[in-house]
């Protein structure tokens, strides 16, 4: 069922937006689609270069994808993300990931030492949580980390954009992690290289990932105001 569409204060979107992990099999109409991806179009980037090249993903499409990805997770293939994903985060970072991850299993029932249950977890992102809908966020290869900043800012303003239309959205790194399956899919070249994925639609509320609510340090802990 859509959200009823109140208009949303600027705050209440943001305050609104949370990443959803479970979907109903109900597609986004293509006329709301495009109003969010005007929107979101309106980002702002370096020299107004507009680096992000977005490819969006629905039907059989995506259900292909989606089984080539979890073959290929479950076939033990080593991943081969364009950007490294296997960082480890260093003190309050891993606190802050650990607890990300503890709110998460915990409402999905998998204990910390429960291997198959972390990976029934893990696989879920390559089915996209049975969202009808994936965005990929491309850039060219000759990029770097100024450009990496326009396509976050460009995907924050997606995600609100959908917000803001009763869509619920959750990045994710983890679509990234096997960029050749995605390219050799889409029928894309190798020198445009994803950073993450977005699925998106319509939330389950009957999926119990979807009561996950995350925390954020205060703003004195993170700002420091000079004059
Ligand atoms: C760039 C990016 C990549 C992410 N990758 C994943 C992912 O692969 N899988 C996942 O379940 N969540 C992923 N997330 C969602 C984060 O876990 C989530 O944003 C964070 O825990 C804060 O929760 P909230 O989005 O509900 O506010 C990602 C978020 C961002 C911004």
């Amino acid at each position: 069922m859509n959200k009823p569409m109140k208009m949303m204060t600027f705050d209440d979107v943001v305050r609104s937006r949370r990443s959803v992990r479970g979907f109903l099999p109900k597609e986004v109409p293509m006329e709301t689609m495009r109003e969010i991806f005007e929107l979101a179009q309106l980002a702002p980037s370096n020299c107004n270069i507009q680096p992000w090249i977005t490819h969006v993903v629905s039907g059989d499409s995506l259900k292909e994808l989606g089984n080539k990805l979890v073959d290929a997770a479950k076939a033990g293939r080593e991943p081969d993300p364009d950007w490294p994903a296997d960082k480890k985060f260093p003190g309050v970072y891993r606190e802050r990931q650990i607890d990300a991850a503890v709110r998460l299993y915990g409402h999905m029932g998998v204990e910390r030492h429960d291997a198959v249950g972390r990976e029934n977890a893990y696989l879920r992102n390559q089915m996209f949580f049975d969202a009808p809908h994936a965005v990929f966020i491309f850039m060219l290869g000759m990029f770097d980390a100024r450009e990496a900043v326009d396509l976050g800012i460009y995907a924050q303003n997606l995600m609100l954009s959908m917000t803001s239309r009763g869509v619920d959205s959750c990045a994710q790194g983890a679509l990234g992690l096997y960029a050749s399956i995605v390219r050799e899919h889409l029928g894309l070249p190798d020198d445009l290289q994803i950073l993450f994925g977005i699925s998106f639609g319509y939330e389950d509320p009957d999926v119990a990932a979807n009561r996950t609510r995350t925390e954020r340090a205060t703003v004195d802990e993170h700002i420091v105001f000079h004059r």
